[in-house]
């Protein structure tokens, strides 16, 4: 990929940020507002983050041949960034199991999906991290710009998924400029197709196993059958409704011409 071919703009700078959280923090366990499903929504998802993000670097790393240096060095940048996070995500799922949950099922679950999204071909492991970074990208957006998700959070947990949410904003045109050097030779369409595909599989095993995650935490809190399901709905698609909100974004994907830096969001990571 020609770097000046990408809508990624040209002075971004992805900029590692060495930052550590919640060492000092006691456990709590529900550290989002003293709201059991809010809390079970973020903790689903940072116990997928260590292997997950793992996953990525290994699958965007691979394509780096040939990458124009500007590329390469983004990727670099990428790397850093997403060790970094693992790293922070680790601390805070160990605060989750001091607190009193176990993560255990969770764990062996992403460790199930990513054993079996390993046996397919490098170049859709490539568009399955692309997709999963579109996620991100989403997510971390809304999180930025509705200060209300976090408003009532625990400080030293704020201040990590603030923190991981500017950078998944920064980074969020690696894995697809990534993408684009990766399958420069192949006809348009069949670029558009793969992606839409892997994205709709992504989509259907991110949702359901993000809930089964989400609803195994909450049973360990206690709460099951019909209360379980309309709170984590109600967090997800009502109030903050982070899903309800970020749906635009997610539709944007299969948009021909599609590119993360379509969307130019820095001013929600300056400063
Ligand atoms: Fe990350
Ligand atoms: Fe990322």
């Amino acid at each position: 990929m020609n770097a000046a071919a990408s809508p990624t703009p040209a002075d971004l700078v992805i900029t590692p940020r060495d930052r550590r959280f919640g060492r000092d923090a006691a456990a709590r366990r529900w550290w989002l507002e003293g709201d059991p499903y809010g809390s079970a929504v973020y903790n689903a998802l940072s116990a997928t983050f260590p292997l997950g993000e793992a996953f990525f670097v290994e699958s965007v790393r691979a394509f780096r041949d040939g990458a124009d240096p500007r590329l390469a060095a983004e990727i670099k940048a990428f790397t850093t960034q997403e060790v970094m996070h693992s790293r922070e995500h680790v601390v805070f799922n160990r605060q989750a199991e001091a607190a009193g949950y176990d993560l255990s099922r969770l764990e062996e679950r992403v460790k199930a999906r990513l054993a079996e999204v390993r046996t397919k071909p490098p170049i859709i492991r490539l568009a399955i991290t692309m997709a999963l970074e579109h996620y991100t990208a989403i997510l971390a957006h809304q999180l930025l710009a509705d200060p209300r998700h976090l408003a009532k959070a625990e400080p030293e947990a704020a201040g990590l998924w603030r923190w991981h949410s500017i950078e998944e904003i920064e980074h969020k045109g690696v894995a697809y400029d990534t993408w684009l050097h990766a399958t420069r030779d192949w006809p348009r369409f069949k670029r558009w197709a793969v992606k839409a595909r892997v994205m709709t599989i992504v989509t259907r095993n991110f949702l359901v196993e993000r809930t089964r995650g989400a609803l195994d935490l909450l049973a360990q809190d206690g709460i099951t059958g019909p209360r379980a399901w309309i709170g984590l709905f109600a967090h997800a698609f009502v109030r903050p409704g982070m899903f309800r909100k970020v749906f635009g974004g997610w539709a944007s994907f299969f948009l021909p011409g599609f590119h993360p830096w379509n969307h130019d969001n820095r001013h929600l990571i300056e400063g």
